[in-house]
């Protein structure tokens, strides 16, 4: 049976980003959970600020018709968030909010289309003592609104700068252990909806 395929995507585009690390500890733990994954970085689709005019004078951005694309393409969806006031970042908002919307052009792979009826799961990055717990609540809310399937388990990555170590896992044996049981548990999900 083909591997269900994941994208993982951390909502910072920062050049240091903490989540970054985070976001490959979960590839890593994906691909041992037998999916195929696509590890999209947000710095690769630079999108303005969601504007309803804008979008009537100019359409989507190319760079959101090709997220589409590959989102469309994919069976489910991990996202690692930084937490910004105890919720999402306005980067990982917009995206989302811009994958949303329609593309007269191809209506299939474009608005809720890319998102409904497929898996997702949630994992939280800081260099706080919480980990982005706050932030959890908040993004399983706006994916379960997308008509995303989001699975229960979740992860609190504290101390995200010292969290990942060199071998891509996380150095907690605990948390790591807790990641692959989320990897398992998103692939398995996302198994099941594609079929
Ligand atoms: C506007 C703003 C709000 C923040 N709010 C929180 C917060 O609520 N909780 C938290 O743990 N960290 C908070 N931080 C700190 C971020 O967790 C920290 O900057 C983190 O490194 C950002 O993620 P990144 O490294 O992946 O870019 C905030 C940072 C910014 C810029």
């Amino acid at each position: 049976m083909k591997p269900p395929r994941i994208v993982v995507m951390a909502g910072s585009r920062r050049a240091e980003a903490l989540s970054r690390r985070v976001a490959f500890a979960c590839v890593q733990a994906l691909q041992a959970a037998g999916a195929e994954v696509e590890h999209v970085e947000l710095a690769d689709y630079p999108a303005p600020l969601y504007d309803g005019d804008l979008e009537v004078a100019q359409g989507l951005p190319d760079c959101i018709v090709r997220l589409q694309h590959i989102l469309h393409a994919s069976d489910g969806l991990l996202v690692v968030n930084p937490e910004y006031n105890g919720s999402v970042t306005p980067l990982l908002k917009n995206t989302l909010d811009w994958c949303s919307r329609p593309n007269p052009a191809d209506r299939a792979r474009s608005g809720g289309a890319v998102y409904a009826g497929r898996a997702a799961a949630v994992v939280g990055s800081s260099p706080g003592a919480l980990g982005g717990m706050r932030v959890l609540f908040h993004v399983r809310d706006i994916l379960g609104y997308l008509g995303m399937q989001v699975i229960p388990q979740q992860l609190a990555v504290a101390k995200a700068g010292d969290a990942v170590g060199e071998d891509g896992r996380l150095k907690d044996g605990a948390q790591q252990a807790m990641l692959e049981a989320l990897a398992v548990a998103l692939a398995d999900c996302a198994r099941r909806l594609r079929a």
